[in-house]
């Protein structure tokens, strides 16, 4: 498949005024940097740190932030920029800020000395500002709490910097060379434990290196529309899978908005969706969206692929393979219909899905490409040669959402619970098709999340749902011993799903809701509720 992206880097709304590079050694934050500076106003782009410096070429950063890892620099085979990385940055007239691991980076590449510290400094600390021309901080004498995590210390500083703040043990927190344009700091300013670290930040971007806070979602969405039609020539045409989720709803309508109903989208009800979500998302897309969507019901092409089918895995490749060949299908019928074959596939592909990161120490790798692969549904047909139109590759999660907002997308819709593509197929454990598993769950799932949303709960809550167990156990309901199904309820917490925490109902909440469910399902007499952490459980069942 060709890639013929729609956002294309340094053409990128202010990216060639107000760039800020982040470069990735590795640390949990980085991507927390890259949002931070956003958060700012000013695009910031996040490569790995061992990239080589061809594909930083054309890039004019204003600055660079060199983050932190959890690599020690004396370790064999840590990360470093590479060679020729600071003349690259003062040619371009770059401020460069070293944090943690990238400040300790600095300073022995230029000549300082870091050293494995007797004093290591974990959790929150108090630094205090010591010098009163800092650029950084302002005023001399000043406290805050910062977050500190180092076990290496820079014990000489490189010839004309100068120490501008120290922890209270004494150890360099803050340096600089304003000649040279080079700052660092020890500790991390982008995570909330350093409530001064934003302002910090601040200074640095706009005091310091004078960037603009050029970097809106309006001119996002103006360039990527630009960007779009000067790339889908006038009679070609375009196809989009819609999920019924944020990402893929956001970027077709943006497509949709840039050249209208040569957009072609398909949802595919795999008999594996929620209560209704067919009829709901399909009056969404029309009524609200006015996007051109055609709904295939390939129900019954699914369920009896996964008849007796009980292996979790097996589940996932044959309603990967499904999608596939559903999909293959209408762009065949497309193509008739058109008397031409569509060029371009959309896909809402997120940054976080496409950042070069460093990769684990000890991984033998130096850097990768972090891709999420069980979570993708299928992948397309190698042999449709479709060129992909990604326009949501260079914005995170949230902004996705501030663009769905500025296009219309209603907000209730925008904030949705994820859904994962293999539907309910991962909730009901086992054979999808015993009994009527599939209609109960969505029943009781119903329930549970209506009255979520009733008690006004749905937006702290960042995913809830829930799950049949194909077991059978005794109760009873009236006068009668029943002999019914289990269910569980899991509702969690989480930033990105890769961790996640269960979220705590009030009792008289829990006891509604079982009751509701008894009384109104069939085949239901046994309610559990999930109160398991992601590690060491996952979110889904399967
Ligand atoms: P786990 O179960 O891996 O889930 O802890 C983390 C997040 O990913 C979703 N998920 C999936 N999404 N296809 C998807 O598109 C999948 O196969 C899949 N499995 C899990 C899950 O709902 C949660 O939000």
């Amino acid at each position: 498949m060709g890639s013929a992206s729609a956002a294309s880097l340094p053409t990128s709304a202010g990216a060639g005024e107000n760039l800020v590079l982040i470069l990735d050694f590795g640390s949990q934050y980085t991507h927390l940097i890259t949002r931070r500076v956003r958060q700012l106003g000013v695009l910031s782009l996040c490569v790995s740190g061992t990239a080589p410096l061809s594909s930083l070429a054309g890039l004019r950063p204003r600055a660079v932030v060199l983050s932190g890892g959890p690599h020690s620099v004396h370790a064999p085979g840590a990360p470093t920029f590479p060679e020729g990385f600071l003349e690259f940055a003062a040619d371009a007239g770059a401020h460069v800020l070293g944090v943690c691991y990238g400040m300790q980076l600095l300073v022995q590449s230029l000549g300082g000395a870091v050293e494995s510290g007797e004093r290591q400094e974990y959790g929150d600390m108090e630094v205090e500002v010591t010098a009163p021309s800092s650029a950084l901080y302002g005023e001399v004498g000043k406290r805050q709490t910062v977050w500190m995590s180092h076990g290496d210390e820079v014990v000489r500083l490189p010839e004309g910097f100068e120490v501008v703040a120290r922890s209270v043990q004494g150890a360099i927190a803050a340096i600089e060379h304003r000649d040279k344009r080079y700052y660092g700091l020890q500790y991390h300013p982008e995570v909330t434990h350093s409530p001064q670290g934003m302002e910090t930040l601040r200074r640095f971007l706009f005091d310091v290196c004078g960037i603009k806070a050029d970097w809106k979602m309006q001119d996002v969405l103006d360039e990527e529309i630009k960007t779009i039609r000067s790339m889908v020539g006038p009679d070609e045409h375009v196809i989009c899978a819609l999920s019924g989720g944020v990402d893929s709803t956001v970027a077709a309508t943006l497509v949709h908005n840039a050249i209208g109903d040569r957009l072609h989208c398909v949802f595919v009800d795999n008999g594996l969706l929620r209560y209704k979500e067919q009829e709901r998302v399909m009056s969404t897309f029309d009524s609200d969206l006015h996007l051109p969507v055609t709904c295939i019901d390939a129900s019954e092409q699914f369920l009896s692929k996964l008849k007796g089918v009980k292996d979790p895995e097996m589940k996932r490749k044959i309603i990967g393979r499904e999608f596939i060949a559903v999909f293959d299908d209408f762009a065949h019928m497309l193509e008739k219909k058109l008397g031409k074959r569509p060029e371009y596939l959309v896909q809402g592909t997120l940054y976080p899905d496409v950042i070069e990161s460093c990769p684990p120490p000890g991984s033998g790798r130096t850097h990768s490409h972090t891709i999420k692969s069980h979570h993708n549904v299928g992948g397309l047909p190698k042999d449709m040669k479709l060129k992909l139109i990604e326009p949501l590759k260079l914005l995170f999660k949230d902004e996705v959402r501030k663009l769905g907002s500025i296009l219309n997308v209603p907000e209730s819709f925008l904030k949705r619970h994820p859904f994962p593509g293999p539907g309910l197929a991962v909730r009901v454990l086992g054979d999808v098709t015993e009994g009527n598993a599939l209609e109960v769950l969505r029943q009781v799932d119903e329930i549970f999340v209506q009255a979520i949303k009733d008690a006004g709960l749905y937006d702290k809550i960042w995913q809830a749902f829930a799950v049949f167990l194909p077991v059978q156990t005794v109760g009873v309901q009236g006068d009668q011993r029943t002999h019914s199904n289990a269910v569980t309820l899991r509702a969690i917490t989480s930033e990105d799903g890769m961790t996640a925490d269960w979220y705590y109902f009030e009792r008289q909440f829990l006891v509604d809701v079982v009751k509701k469910i008894c009384n109104n399902v069939r085949g239901v007499n046994r309610v559990c509720q999930d109160i398991t952490s992601k590690p060491p459980a996952t979110v889904e069942w399967e």
